[in-house]
């Protein structure tokens, strides 16, 4: 027993694991991909319902819910349903039957330069021409946003629309890939860490579709490999207004999309979220130490964004809980923390390097980049598609999870389009 695991741990150690890393689920990464099946540890479910179970609650004020925070009272419903009714296992059980899974341990570039053990789904169209697509998930989020949209993009109803090759990684830190063991690992490390993943898959031409840091990362990747990642479609193409905008606010004579997007920017209702920001670009230790320990903390942490932005969707406690679960196994620290390696990178300053590959701009209403106008989207990409959604098209942050049929049609007319999206290079 002892020889054994200290087996296990000398050859996780040697594939980019640290060894005093407590993981709580099996895991095994070797140089290549193979199959992977998700596994839990019971003693950590055990600790974890006991936990939600405890939950000791604050005193709501008598004031409109969410105005501090999550409200007590929906904390405590969680806390009840956690412990009485949610069933880790049934949802493993559907994650495991639903998904192709696999593990591979991956490297980066001269600036990062331990080994990236990454967790991957992979699932390849029946089509002959179908075209490789890295799909990338963002904050919060693991795999599991694919999960909607993956059998549409695989096969798609007829055979006149584009079919795919779909690779859904979880990025570092998050789901089932484990937190990065040194700093360093920032968005372009990752995206040289993902390139290597395509190809040890045998995709050296692919195509990416992502929001928020998924999308970040294809753009921070874009001019590394400039024949690779063909194109781009981004659900999340977020632009910082320049100074000549701030300006032109001010003398009011900005237009009404540029007025409304350079409002929010400015409204507490969202700048919130960029004090949350703050505390993850600096200490994102000293957050995580009490949302390791409390999974409710660690729910309601995620479900402050996630509610603002999905108007018009409710959620129910038992997806919320599956959400919180998929980051909170491995520990939120290291998701927690690419926010202080993509301030590093200006990212969080809108420091974005032009993309000169096509790119596909769609905004579901909701998210943040909703009112970016495309001409300042053209200041940042070779924007040659584009598409905002009517205020009543559910997508929000998360359009491939709320509404993969309406993201899988921005798919095909996107990657249907060759003059728009450079495809011809896999035909
Ligand atoms: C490594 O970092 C340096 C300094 O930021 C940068 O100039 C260089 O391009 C990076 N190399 C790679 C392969 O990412
Ligand atoms: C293929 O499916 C799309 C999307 O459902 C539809 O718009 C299109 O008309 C269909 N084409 C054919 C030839 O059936
Ligand atoms: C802001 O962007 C606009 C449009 O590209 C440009 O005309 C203007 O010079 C920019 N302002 C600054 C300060 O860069
Ligand atoms: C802009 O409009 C606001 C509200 O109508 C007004 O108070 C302000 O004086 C205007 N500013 C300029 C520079 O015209
Ligand atoms: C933008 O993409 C189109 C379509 O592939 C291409 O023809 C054009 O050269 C690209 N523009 C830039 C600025 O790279
Ligand atoms: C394909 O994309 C090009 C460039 O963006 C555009 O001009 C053209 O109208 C599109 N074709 C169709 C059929 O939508």
């Amino acid at each position: 027993m002892i020889a054994l695991s200290l087996t296990l741990v000398a050859s996780i150690a040697a594939h980019g694991v640290h060894a005093a890393q407590h993981l709580n689920f099996d895991a095994d990464f070797t140089d290549k991909p193979q199959p992977f099946t998700i596994h839990v540890h019971q003693d950590f479910i055990d600790d974890t319902k006991a936990k939600t179970g405890k939950t000791r609650l604050s005193t709501d004020l008598d004031q409109p819910d969410f105005d501090d925070g999550v409200p007590s009272h929906v904390v405590s419903a969680w806390s009840r349903y956690w412990e009485d009714e949610y069933d880790w296992r049934t949802v493993e059980r559907a994650l495991n039957d639903d998904f192709e899974h696999f593990t591979t341990t991956v490297h980066a570039g001269e600036n990062y330069t331990y080994p990236i053990p990454l967790h991957f789904v992979h699932h390849q169209s029946k089509r002959s021409d179908a075209i490789p697509l890295l799909f990338l998930h963002g904050w919060p989020g693991t795999f599991h946003e694919v999960a909607g949209i993956i059998d549409l993009l695989t096969s798609p109803p007829n055979d006149t629309l584009p079919a795919f090759h779909v690779v859904a990684p979880d990025l570092p830190g998050f789901g089932f890939s484990p937190a990065p063991t040194h700093p360093g690992l920032g968005l372009r490390e990752m995206g040289q860490g993902f390139n290597d993943l395509m190809n040890q898959l045998g995709y050296t031409k692919y195509v990416g579709q992502g929001g928020d840091f998924g999308s970040h990362i294809l753009r921070v990747m874009s001019p590394d490999f400039p024949d690779s990642l063909v194109s781009i479609l981004s659900n999340l193409f977020n632009v910082t207004p320049n100074s000549t905008d701030l300006q032109r606010f001010a003398n009011n004579q900005t237009t009404p999309e540029e007025t409304a997007l350079i409002s929010l920017l400015t409204d507490p209702g969202f700048t919130w979220t960029k004090a949350y920001w703050d505390i993850e670009k600096s200490v994102p230790l000293q957050v995580a130490i009490g949302l390791t320990d409390s999974p409710i903390a660690w729910m309601a942490w995620q479900y402050m964004g996630m509610r603002m932005m999905t108007p018009g969707y409710e959620w129910s406690t038992e997806q919320l809980i599956t959400w919180s679960m998929l980051n909170y196994i491995q520990g939120p620290y290291g998701g927690l923390r690419i926010y202080k390696e993509a301030n590093r990178e200006g990212v969080l300053d809108g420091f974005f390097p032009f993309v000169k590959q096509p790119v596909g701009v769609v905004k579901y209403f909701g998210d943040a980049g909703y009112d970016v106008p495309i001409e300042w989207a053209r200041r940042q990409g070779n924007i040659t598609f584009f598409s905002k959604k009517t205020p009543d098209v559910l997508g929000g942050h998360f359009p491939a999870f709320l509404n993969p049929q309406s993201l899988a049609e921005d798919c095909w007319a996107f990657w249907g389009n060759k003059t728009a999206s450079r495809v011809d290079v896999f035909y």
